[in-house]
């Protein structure tokens, strides 16, 4: 071989390690590789098998009453745009909002009225929040990944994806369809906080405005660090506009008691601090660094906050995501503003594995949320066997 072409080899070689090095490698690390699970407060946990495949779960503080947003775990191998499943032949027609009630363990599918749409339900993201008006009215905010409208291939075109927004009471058996919002900003949802009006909701387009495209079905994106996601704003009465862009895998959101909005930036192991501008954008002001992917967030009542911690990223949305029976490693991760000594030596927030487990008491979490007033740990996932509580 010449000596140039030589040359050129080994600079393409040492060039190519050094990507490796820096971008791929950190990247897969976070997602799981060589992570050796430890198990953390999984002894006292129970599971219900009756719900299956909720990517959301919300309390309802007073009550202590659990909403989910559920589907089938096939639905999801097939049917889920966030992760580059965009097979609508395989989408579930059935998913449900169901509540828990974990003093009595009673499961309620919530009936849905008013909602005729041939285009049906197909949940991811979810809040509920009381109203304003009166606190025995709760919102319920979903995102609806829908098919595309007929003729058209999902694979080419991507998910056809809308805000719902449904009333019903605390307890209450059905849902009522408020309305369906639809904006060329709502892209990619992915989580969303609404307001306590009915009318208003932020949230995260987990891949910015791509619905398809070769830089985000092969996570390309991830490794090359391109900060291509964003969080949207929507108002009825105002339409929607993005609140704020350039952020890295936006994911799950949620706001703190003080107004904080939190994002989780899974690839990267991150979570955003933001702050809501009086016209409704969003500034970043700090980010938390976790050794893990978190996924969807929640805050609880003490103000802490908790995140579902990816154990293996890679094997829960390769393999269990691919075929749900296969278990997948499981954690919840607490974070709390650190009001400790260690703050004077530069360490901000607090950052606690709370439960972590191989798969076989909790697997494939996405979403943990913790009832401090009663001390339950609720773990669900997005092609997750069952739902999981346990006792701190
Ligand atoms: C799409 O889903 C259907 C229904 O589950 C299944 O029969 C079909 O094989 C799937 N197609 C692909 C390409 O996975």
């Amino acid at each position: 071989m010449p000596r140039a072409l030589l040359t050129s080899l080994a600079v393409v070689v040492a060039v190519l390690g050094a990507v490796f090095q820096l971008s791929i490698k950190p990247v897969l690390v976070t997602a799981g590789l060589g992570r050796v699970i430890v198990p953390v407060n999984n002894e006292r946990c129970t599971g219900y098998p009756e719900l299956q495949a909720c990517e959301k779960i919300v309390i309802h503080q007073p009550t202590g009453l659990l909403y989910l947003a559920c589907s089938t775990p096939a639905s999801r191998t097939h049917w889920t745009p966030a992760a580059h499943r965009r097979n609508a032949t395989g989408m579930s027609t059935a998913d449900y909002i169901a509540t828990f009630d974990p003093s009595t363990h009673k499961i309620t599918h919530l009936r849905i009225t008013g909602f005729d749409s041939p285009r049906g339900l197909s949940v991811h993201g979810m809040d509920v929040v009381p109203s304003s008006s009166s606190s025995d009215v709760l919102f319920v905010y979903l995102v609806n990944h829908r098919a595309p409208r007929d003729g058209l291939q999902a694979k080419k075109v991507g998910a056809d994806s809308a805000i719902e927004v449904f009333k019903t009471t605390v307890g209450g058996k059905e849902l009522a369809h408020v309305r369906t919002v639809e904006d060329p900003v709502i892209a990619t949802p992915n989580d969303l906080i609404g307001a306590p009006d009915g009318k208003g909701f932020y949230f995260t387009n987990d891949h910015g405005l791509a619905k398809t495209g070769i830089f985000r079905d092969y996570n390309i994106d991830a490794f090359l660090k391109c900060a291509t996601t964003n969080v949207g704003y929507c108002h009825v009465d105002e339409g929607c506009k993005i609140a704020v862009s350039h952020l890295l895998g936006a994911n799950g959101i949620t706001r703190t008691s003080g107004g904080a909005f939190l994002v989780a930036a899974p690839p990267f192991g991150q979570v955003y601090v933001l702050d809501e501008q009086s016209d409704h954008s969003l500034v970043v002001t700090d980010t938390i660094y976790l050794d893990r992917p978190i996924d969807n967030l929640a805050v609880d009542h003490t103000g802490n906050v908790w995140g579902a911690g990816l154990v293996n990223a890679l094997h829960l949305t390769g393999i269990h995501f691919e075929n749900p029976s296969i278990a997948s490693p499981s954690s919840a991760i607490r974070f709390s503003l650190n009001d400790g000594q260690s703050k004077f030596f530069g360490e901000k927030y607090r950052v606690e594995t709370m439960f972590e487990d191989d798969g076989n008491v909790a697997s494939g979490t996405t979403s943990a949320a913790y009832d401090s007033e009663r001390n339950r740990l609720f773990l669900h996932g997005l092609a997750a066997p069952q739902l999981t509580v346990c006792e701190l």
